[in-house]
């Protein structure tokens, strides 16, 4: 098509020192992640979640993993249990820890090893507002973040809330890992916009991979 250029193997694109958009570096793994997720969502429903000032979250979420991320009245923190059940999480899959650690060495923090994995659903006009992750115990560790289904525009601010936040759009089996110098940079979802994907449809998905205790 006029106009459009079409990279064969997309290459990783620095966001910023230790920060990397990796196209369509997941998209091999896909399907694997998606029946993957769909597992963890049968054991540990997806769910909406208030933040500390009783507002709900936009997209609803749940986790696997030794750790998962929550909110409630009480503050933003990792819990080894589902505060539904007070069961463990279900265990992360080798297949999205494996991956998480091949991207992670790639963008060149060897030795990661995730603990915790958020999973994200977004509807159309769900957003995530600019946030930094700072619940974790040791910020030298990166983050590992992948996309399946509808697209999304990442919002890719500074190490202030106010700094100028840059557009990035997220497609199916993007990955992005930033950590570093980069790690406390403000991040968020722009609403995502309507539209149908052939392998989830009406649905944005995110893993979040992190390594939640020292
Ligand atoms: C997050 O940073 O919490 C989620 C980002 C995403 O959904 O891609
Ligand atoms: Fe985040």
């Amino acid at each position: 098509m006029r106009g459009q250029i079409t990279l064969l193997e997309p290459v990783p694109v620095e966001l910023g020192p230790g920060a990397w958009h990796m196209p369509g570096r997941a998209l091999a793994k896909a399907g694997g992640l998606l029946d993957a997720i769909a597992e963890v969502i049968r054991d540990v429903p997806l769910r909406q979640m208030l933040t500390p000032g009783g507002r709900r979250i936009c997209a609803p979420m749940t986790n696997c993993g030794r750790l998962g991320w929550i909110s409630d009245r009480r503050g933003y923190r990792y819990s080894a249990e589902d505060p539904l059940t007070g069961r463990p999480w279900p265990p992360m899959p080798e297949l999205v820890a494996q991956l998480a650690r091949q991207l992670a060495g790639e963008a060149g923090y060897a030795g990661f090893e995730p603990d915790a994995c958020l999973v994200n659903a977004y509807r159309p006009g769900m957003r995530m507002g600019l946030h930094q992750d700072r619940d974790e115990a040791d910020m030298s560790q990166p983050i590992v973040s992948v996309s399946l289904g509808l697209p999304a525009v990442f919002l890719w601010g500074g190490l202030r809330r106010g700094d100028k936040a840059r557009r990035v759009t997220l497609a199916h089996g993007d990955a992005l890992v930033f950590g570093g110098e980069s790690r406390m940079c403000f991040h968020g979802i722009a609403p995502v916009a309507r539209g149908r994907h052939p392998k989830t449809g009406e649905l944005r998905y995110n893993l979040t991979l992190r390594r939640a205790a020292a």
